[in-house]
């Protein structure tokens, strides 16, 4: 069984995609060890506790500074013995300490198609937004292993989806999730856990 944490600074769709995957038997080979939340408040908190998963929530407001906040968020993380991380709309950066403990077992979804709208300051609705201004037909989303570099690691999983004319940034970023999000990180997930994904060089081999 892979140990899966799931870290989350949101409403937690994303994670709810996942709890839902796990029970249909769409995600095999895996137990959900635990949720991580950077915001107390979070409904994530509240759909893992409802799925029976353990939730925690560390925030850098709680610490002196990033260093030391840095610290204590890996120690919680730590604690969870985790094989594979999965950040599910989760906003705060990975200490490099802990992209380097875990190399090539933390993932990231991305509400875009990587290379486009992705890297600092683009994150949750404010890729739709800039999408839309840039008038692009096709976005989507990307699951990718995360490395130092923002958004940068080997592209495990992509989807396209649709712009409409008429679309609002809060319109498209749904139809992001519905179409793509909520399908491709599950699978990710699955195949990780399956041993179906190979990692050579930049790039991600489905076996
Ligand atoms: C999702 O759209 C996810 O792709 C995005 O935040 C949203 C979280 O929603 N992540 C990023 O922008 C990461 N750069 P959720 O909490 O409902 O899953």
């Amino acid at each position: 069984m892979l140990r899966v944490l799931v870290l989350v600074s949101g409403g937690g769709t994303n994670l709810q995609a996942i709890i839902d995957a796990k029970n249909e038997g769409k995600i095999t080979g895996v137990e959900l060890v635990g949720v991580i939340s950077n915001n107390k408040t979070v409904k994530s908190l509240e759909r893992a506790r409802n799925a029976g998963i353990p939730a925690v929530s560390v925030s850098p407001k709680d610490y002196e500074n990033r260093a030391l906040f840095n610290e204590a968020f890996l120690e919680e993380v730590n604690k969870f013995t985790p094989d594979l991380i999965v950040l599910a709309g989760f906003l705060v950066a990975i200490p490099p300490k802990m992209v380097s403990q875990y190399s090539n077992r933390i993932i990231n979804i991305h509400p875009s198609l990587i290379p486009s709208f992705c890297g600092v300051g683009y994150y949750g609705l404010k890729v739709h937004e800039k999408a839309l201004e840039r008038g692009v037909k096709v976005t989507g989303a990307t699951v990718h292993f995360v490395t130092e570099g923002m958004d940068e690691g080997p592209i495990i999983a992509q989807k396209a989806v649709v712009v409409e004319d008429n679309d609002t940034p809060e319109v498209l970023q749904r139809r992001v999730m519905e179409q793509a999000e909520w399908l491709i990180l599950p699978q990710a997930i699955d195949d990780i856990a399956n041993g179906r994904i190979a990692v050579e060089g930049h790039r991600v081999i489905k076996k």
